[in-house]
């Protein structure tokens, strides 16, 4: 697919993997749409885009810790753009960021379900009309090998909590809903697919969890825009992808009873199902 001309929003661009990305269909004429918590980080990606001779990237600042903050953002988007050709659902947070404690969101979730999952699967709602008046367009969910299953009866992980299986209970969140999502969209011209981009890329996440770095950006950042723009990509949908390969997820990902509970649960922990 040519990225010229088109508009492209990828939240989490102002750090990591994002930021990577965000360069790319930048210097390839396309209108990318930055997302961040950080004014600052924002204004030097948007400096480096500019210092290569590229048109600047529109910056939308909002916290996905809080749903009101995703509904701000899709406001702020459906307000200047009448159709999204892409649409990156990259922005999260790793197992330890903030410290080993069990966090809660703003809306009292566990915090690596509300950042990681929720507030993507709220955004993609919200954004769909855009989405599909661009036709056919792409929604790319980036996602992770670390995966755990999501224990129903307890998915706010009040007991046992662990950074790690938090952080993956998320991104098979992620996956489950990409796969739901697809099904959704059949025959609309949106497909949505996930993916790992890389393992252990050089990011501000990986830090924070003590880990060695073993991939980089660079790396994860490909395989993010083979998603976005590869032309073999094209109508394919519900797929979960390991870097450029077309993987298996968890098996929870594939019981389309575990599916329709999450889908269910997170209409409601939303408010869209009213
Ligand atoms: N790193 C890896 O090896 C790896 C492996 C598999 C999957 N992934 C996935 O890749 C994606 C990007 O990860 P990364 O490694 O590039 O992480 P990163 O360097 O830590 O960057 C995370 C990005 O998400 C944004 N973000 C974090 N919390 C936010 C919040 N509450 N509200 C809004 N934005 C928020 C950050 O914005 P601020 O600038 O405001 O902090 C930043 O732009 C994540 O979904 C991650 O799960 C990463």
């Amino acid at each position: 697919m040519d990225v010229s001309g088109k508009t492209i929003l990828i939240t989490g661009s102002t750090d990591g993997v994002g930021r990577y990305v965000a360069r790319q269909p930048a210097a390839r004429g396309a209108k990318v749409l930055i997302h961040g918590r950080d004014a600052a980080r924002a204004k030097a990606l948007t400096d480096d885009i500019q210092r290569d001779g590229h048109a600047a990237p529109t910056f939308y600042q909002a916290d996905l810790s809080s749903l009101a903050g995703a509904r701000q953002l899709a406001s702020a988007v459906t307000r200047d753009h009448k159709r999204l050709d892409v649409f990156i659902s990259n922005a999260g947070i790793g197992s330890q960021n903030g410290g080993a404690g069990r966090q809660t969101s703003a809306d009292g979730h566990e915090l690596r379900f509300a950042v990681n999952y929720l507030s993507g699967f709220l955004l993609a709602h919200l954004l769909l009309p855009l989405i599909k008046e661009a036709a056919p367009s792409r929604i790319v969910n980036v996602a992770s090998l670390g995966q755990h299953p999501i224990d129903f009866d307890d998915v706010m992980i009040t007991k046992g909590y662990n950074g790690s299986r938090a952080y993956a209970q998320s991104k098979l969140a992620q996956i489950m809903f990409t796969i739901d999502l697809a099904e959704e969209l059949k025959g609309s011209g949106v497909t949505v697919n996930s993916l790992h981009p890389a393992t252990y890329m050089n990011t501000t996440m990986v830090r924070a969890g003590g880990i060695t770095p073993i991939s980089t950006v660079e790396q994860g950042g490909e395989a993010i825009l083979h998603r976005v723009a590869g032309d073999d990509v094209a109508g394919k949908s519900g797929l979960f992808f390991n870097g450029m390969n077309e993987a298996r997820a968890n098996p929870q990902a594939y019981d389309a009873a575990a599916r329709k509970r999450l889908r269910v649960l997170s209409l409601e922990l939303t408010g869209l199902s009213a």
